[in-house]
Formats: C-alpha cells, sequence, structure tokens
C-alpha cells in the first residue's frame, strides 16, 4: 500500500502559533495547507469543510483552542478564564452535529479549572500537551478501531461506505477506512465502493482520493447507485463512520446514512459503523436528541455546478446529517470492542 500518512489533516505548526490544516475544499486539484492563527480562522475552517469529520474537527478545536490561549494577556486566572471561556463558546458554535468538536473543548477547559492555582504560561502547557493528547489518542483508536472491525471481515469482500470517515477525516487511518488500510497491508484485497455523498461530494473528493492515492481498489458510485451494486452482490458489508451515538445505538452520519442501511437490511448486507468512543454521547439518549446541522441551500444548487441547477425560487431542505436507528445497524465498533446500547458497556 502506498502511504497516506504524509498527508497531515491536522497539525500544529513548529513554532505552534498556528493550527495547518490540509485544506479539504480543494481536494482532489490540489493538496493545499493552511495556517490558521485566529479564533475567527478556526471558526471559518470548522464551518466551511476545509477541516471535517468528526475526530479532525476536535482535534483542529482542541489545537485552535490551545493557540488562542497563547495569545490571551491575562494577570490573572479569572482574567484568562474569562477570555478562554469566550474563545471556547465560539468555536463550539462553528458545527452542532459532530459531538467531538464540544467534547474535545469541554475536555481543554477541564485542564484549566482543575489547575486554577497555576500560573497563565503553566495553564498554556498544559492545555498544549491536552491537545496533543486529544491527537494521540484519535490515532491510537483508529487503529484499534481498524482492527475490532478486521476480524468480522473475508479477504476479497466488496464494501460500501458513504461521505468520508477515512484518513482525512481523523488522525491517521481514519475509523470507517481503517479496516481497508489494515486489509490492504495484510494483502485482503477488499473492493470498495465509494458513494460520491451528495450534496458536498466527500465520497468522490475525498474518499475515491484518499483510497486511490493510496493504491486502494475503489469505485466511485453516485449515492442512487448503491441499490444496483448491492443487488448484483458486490458488497459484503456497508462501513460508515458517525458524528453522534446517542445512548440508545442511534447514530448520525452524514445525510444519506440511514437511506443506506434501509438497503443493507433490504439485501442482508451487514451494516457497521465505525467510531472512537469519544464519538458515544451518553447525555443524548436517542436519535431525536440529536441536532441536525442545516446548511446554505447554494451546497445543493449551484455548488458543484458552472450555472445554477434549480430554478432561482424553488424551496430547499439541506440536513448534513441523518439518524440510523440502532435496529438498522449490525455493530458499532469503537477502539474498546462493539457498544453494547443495552448496558454501555462493550463487547469484543
Ligand atoms: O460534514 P462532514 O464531512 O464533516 O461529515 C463527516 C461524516 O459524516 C463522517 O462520516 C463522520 O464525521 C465520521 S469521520 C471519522
Amino acid at each position: 500500500m502506498k502511504n497516506i500518512t504524509d498527508l497531515k489533516t491536522v497539525r500544529l505548526s513548529d513554532d505552534q502559533n498556528a493550527v495547518v490544516i490540509l485544506d479539504q475544499t480543494r481536494l482532489p486539484a490540489e493538496e493545499c495547507y493552511l495556517e490558521l492563527t485566529s479564533a475567527e480562522d478556526i471558526w471559518d475552517a470548522i464551518y466551511k469543510l476545509k477541516v471535517r469529520g468528526a475526530p479532525a474537527i476536535g482535534v483542529a478545536a482542541a489545537y485552535g483552542i490551545y493557540v488562542c490561549s497563547r495569545q490571551i494577556e491575562a494577570g490573572s486566572f479569572d482574567e484568562f478564564y474569562t477570555a478562554f471561556r469566550r474563545v471556547k463558546e465560539y468555536l463550539a458554535g462553528s458545527r452542532p452535529t459532530a459531538v467531538n468538536l464540544v467534547a474535545a473543548l469541554n475536555r481543554m477547559e477541564k485542564v484549566v479549572l482543575e489547575n486554577a492555582s497555576e500560573t497563565v504560561p503553566a495553564l498554556v502547557e498544559l492545555l498544549h500537551k491536552e491537545s496533543l493528547a486529544i491527537r494521540e489518542e484519535d490515532a491510537a483508536a483508529c487503529r484499534r478501531i481498524g482492527e475490532h472491525c478486521l476480524s468480522l471481515l473475508r479477504p476479497g469482500m466488496g464494501i460500501l461506505t458513504h461521505c468520508n470517515a477515512g484518513h482525512l477525516a481523523v488522525s491517521e487511518y481514519g475509523t470507517a477506512l481503517a479496516p481497508v488500510y489494515l486489509g490492504e497491508e495484510r494483502g485482503y484485497g477488499f473492493k470498495v465502493f465509494a458513494d460520491e455523498t451528495r450534496p458536498l461530494l466527500q465520497g468522490a473528493r475525498l474518499t475515491a482520493y484518499e483510497l486511490n492515492r493510496a493504491g486502494v481498489d475503489v469505485t466511485l458510485i453516485c449515492d442512487n447507485m448503491a441499490s444496483s451494486v448491492m443487488q448484483k452482490g458486490w458488497v459484503q458489508a456497508v462501513i460508515v463512520g458517525c458524528d453522534r451515538i446517542a445512548a440508545n445505538g442511534d447514530i448520525a452520519n452524514k445525510i444519506g446514512t440511514s437511506g443506506v442501511a434501509i438497503l443493507a437490511r433490504h439485501y442482508g448486507i451487514p451494516f457497521y459503523v465505525l467510531g472512537p468512543t469519544s464519538t458515544i454521547d451518553m447525555q443524548c439518549p436517542d436519535g431525536k436528541s440529536i441536532v441536525i446541522e442545516e446548511r446554505d441551500p447554494a451546497e445543493v444548487t449551484e455548488m458543484w455546478y458552472m450555472h445554477r441547477m434549480a430554478p432561482k425560487d424553488v424551496k430547499i431542505f439541506n440536513p448534513a446529517f441523518d439518524v440510523t436507528p440502532n435496529e438498522l445497524i449490525t455493530a458499532i465498533i469503537t477502539e474498546k470492542g462493539i457498544f453494547n446500547p443495552a448496558n454501555g458497556g462493550f463487547e469484543s
């Protein structure tokens, strides 16, 4: 397999004054990195999906609030914390559905609150360490998620995936694509079908790009072709990522995921959801309680076209995510094993 880890989705600059992201809105045409130095830059990059994918957003927010904390001029803990909270609330509002964003920011805030007796420079250093830990835990989780899922797959399988839950969406290897990469390293020869994923084309622009770049056998299909490839017997497993896992095992993921789950059930194909435990939100009882982001109608009507493709006055509905109910999910696979919503525990 060709190396994909040379693509650095999110990192800190060497002088730690900036969050450096691979601008995913420019892919697949160019691999272009952006340096984000202000809270506004970071908010904008998350909102505009220059950095996207639930775990990557969490890491970008953790690095981001660390970079912003370095800029706070405060003589006391209270002054520091007031400024920190302002940045935290602001960044938390950039996207509502992926729990990893708020979870990472909460973790950073906990570090501040638990060390109120420290000096401001010491607090900033603790924030640095925590942001690196969030990134490292994310990378390690992906490997373990990949291993758990791979144990359920067989060489030569056809795998269908939706959106992008690969290397570009997390720190390393991805969640849904981790078993694909690990399998590729071990000669499993999977054949991947990537849904293009309307309206923002994460499947076409990102999943097809990163798998193709790594030398994995990938075939791009339009979203409405999933049933056809399943009907032909070309798909033996569906593997997707997730943005929030509710306590009852309902999950939110990219719009269109629930439709794929319904198709998989119809054709008797296992439907696996892969995500780190940081995506589980035990405060959220079920899928109905998950806030679903709605985005700019222009993403549907004109963003990828030379000319607008719909009447000017037509109503548009553009939800970014949907909820797949737990009964359609064969297993939710985390780094700790399979999540069991009945008791909140994990089984391997
Ligand atoms: O809107 P996006 O591109 O951020 O949506 C991403 C997804 O839906 C992914 O499947 C999810 O975040 C998991 S990424 C490991």
